[in-house]
């Protein structure tokens, strides 16, 4: 084209024909462009169970959150529910312990009972459990010792499947391994499906990070290691592409879900995992992040609403389809409001 027509054509790229403001005048504006709203619906509540009945237990380090028992637990859930949460995901809290984490899969073991107790109040409520046995063995890691006092994965897949099948048998609609040993998805698979719960879903934590961002959860769960650390079976934090094959793994064993896990730390690997499989993509937002946001809203130095939606829309827009927040009350009802 000859440079004098060129000249006299009307400019369509660039400042000033473009004003990216436009789109930013009004709220209304802004709400018609916007690519990313979480729906209250892709939140799970992460719920801590004990035994007995009207215990209350609040966590210093997760303010908002209490290691319930289960009469107050459904509670807690129907409120939840009531909020338009998606689902929860137990974990059971218990001085009964010893070097096998037997008590995981008692079939009265807290986990057990609180599922029984929130299927029978609230059917139509997805129950998840965490399947792990660092909160039921005397040494704290998360599957069972051999004989150098480090973990031994083939010796730990028995014990977790059979915790994941006692789960099934409480009523859980959702079994959650999150040990981190290898083959435990189609250990669990083979074994759900041979107790008769074909229908019972598997969301495996596949790609959850050595994180010191699971501090606070510890002091829930009273789950910490007695020695050593978890880097022998959790993923090393720099690591992504990693994730990927633990992925590609856990679909091939037969998880339906899969999660990334932190989640607001590792947005990268989000987007890698959602890129790499067809299955719903679950992000666990972990209580040290949670417990973050909280702590500098507590010193007036964050708006905590604002912050809290940012940071769960990042973890949507990353490509989670589901996101596991101890946010997911408060969240849900900011949703709604913002909606109004
Ligand atoms: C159990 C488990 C942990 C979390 C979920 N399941 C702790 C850990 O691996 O040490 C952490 C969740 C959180 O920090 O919110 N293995």
């Amino acid at each position: 084209m000859a440079p004098e027509i060129a000249d006299t054509m009307p400019r369509t790229g660039g400042f000033p024909a473009v004003r990216h403001r436009r789109l930013r005048t009004t709220e209304g504006m802004r709400r018609l462009v916007r690519e990313t709203a979480p729906r209250p619906s892709q939140f799970v509540l992460p719920m801590f169970a004990v035994a007995g009945e009207g215990v209350r237990q609040p966590v210093d380090a997760l303010p908002g959150i209490a290691r319930l028992s289960p009469d107050l637990l459904v509670e807690e859930a129907r409120a939840a529910r009531d909020a338009g949460v998606g689902g929860v995901l137990l974990f059971g809290v218990t001085d009964l312990k010893d070097a096998d984490g037997s008590s995981a899969h008692a079939a009265d073991g807290v986990v057990q009972e609180a599922v029984r107790a929130l299927k029978t109040a609230l059917p139509d409520l997805v129950v998840i459990t965490d399947v792990c046995l660092c909160g039921y063995t005397d040494h704290g890691h998360c599957g069972l010792l051999g004989g150098g006092g480090e973990v031994d994965n083939d010796a730990s897949l028995a014990v977790l499947a059979q915790t994941a099948v006692s789960h099934a048998r409480a009523g859980a609609d959702v079994v959650a391994p999150s040990d981190m040993m290898d083959g435990r998805v189609a250990a669990i698979r083979s074994a759900l499906d041979e107790a008769g719960y074909e229908d019972v879903a598997i969301m495996s934590y596949s790609a959850k990070y050595a994180s010191a961002f699971y501090g606070p959860f510890r002091e829930a769960a009273g789950s910490a290691p007695g020695h050593g650390d978890r880097r022998g079976y959790q993923m090393d934090p720099p690591n992504a592409r990693e994730a990927v094959r633990e992925v590609r793994e856990d679909e091939a064993e037969g998880a339906d879900l899969v999660m990334v896990k932190p989640a607001a730390t590792y947005l990268d690997v989000i987007r890698a995992v959602r890129e790499a499989t067809g299955l719903p993509v679950a992000a666990y937002h972990v209580s040290g992040e949670y417990a973050m946001v909280k702590a500098a809203a507590e010193r007036g130095w964050l708006d905590e609403r604002s912050a809290m939606l940012e940071v769960l829309t990042a973890v949507v827009r990353a490509g989670a389809d589901i996101v596991i927040t101890y946010a997911a009350v408060d969240a849900a009802r900011w949703i709604h409001e913002g909606e109004r």
